[in-house]
């Protein structure tokens, strides 16, 4: 029997925006990030449990609060709690760890609290067509460029093949496991997916999946909140 996990590594202190609370924690119109994240994945449909990664220390009132805060009216999916770690990768390896029943996993931020249900079927969807590894992509507006240390441009990719990258990231847990396994580190799963040789597929992403960062994010999602339908 298969058993899709989503994972939500909500562990980061979110410096860079700004607020005494860490990131995950933090209100969208009223409802905590990470509870914005996990109605959405419940919403989908396609989740069989969710696991939240907190941040060690936080007291167990706010976690409760926050995880209690969305999921009123939404089907009932099994929400279990893990402490996470010092980076990202940690906090993850948490989760998979706590996980071993896992078929598939979803990996995703907690800071990307307005994600859109319909686009976490399309990642479990295109695993389920077979893929072993799939992350939601959008094209690059911008031009972008790699600079040396000292700021001078060293080059420029094309954009045409250049996609900037979301979550929720799906794998098959054998998949995962393997790549957490192995050393290295990545700044997303995928990334340490890649490193064992393993193909990703890409899905068409979604604008309102941006991960809220900084505090102008913060604002634009303040402004969407009530219009995101669950
Ligand atoms: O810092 P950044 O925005 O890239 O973090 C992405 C996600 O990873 C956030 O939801 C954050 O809470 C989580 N995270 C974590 N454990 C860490 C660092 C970040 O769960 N040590």
């Amino acid at each position: 029997m298969s058993a899709v996990v989503a994972l939500v590594p909500a562990a980061g202190r979110g410096v860079r925006l700004g607020e005494s609370l860490p990131k995950a924690f933090v209100p969208v119109g009223g409802t905590p990030m990470v509870a914005l994240a996990v109605a959405g994945l419940v919403a989908s449909g396609v989740v069989d449990r969710v696991v939240v990664v907190v941040p060690e220390g936080l007291p167990q009132d706010i976690i409760d609060a926050a995880l209690t805060s969305s999921l009123g009216a939404l089907p009932p999916v099994p929400v279990q709690v893990v402490v996470g770690g010092a980076q990202r990768t940690d906090s993850v390896r948490a989760g998979i760890t706590a996980t071993p029943d896992a078929t598939h996993y979803l990996v995703h931020d907690a800071a990307r609290a307005l994600t859109p249900p319909a686009l976490i079927g399309r990642v479990v969807g295109a695993l389920y067509a077979g893929n072993d590894a799939v992350v939601p992509a959008l094209a690059v507006v911008d031009t972008i460029k790699s600079v040396d240390a000292a700021g001078v441009v060293t080059g420029t990719p094309d954009r045409a093949g250049l996609r900037a990258i979301q979550t929720p990231q799906g794998f098959t847990a054998d998949v995962l496991r393997r790549a957490y396994a192995a050393e290295g580190a990545a700044t997303d799963d995928a990334g340490l997916v890649e490193r064992i040789g393993v193909p990703v597929h890409t899905v068409a992403g979604d604008p309102l999946a941006f991960k809220i960062t900084t505090p102008l994010d913060l604002r634009l999602a303040e402004s969407l909140v009530a219009q995101v339908v669950r």
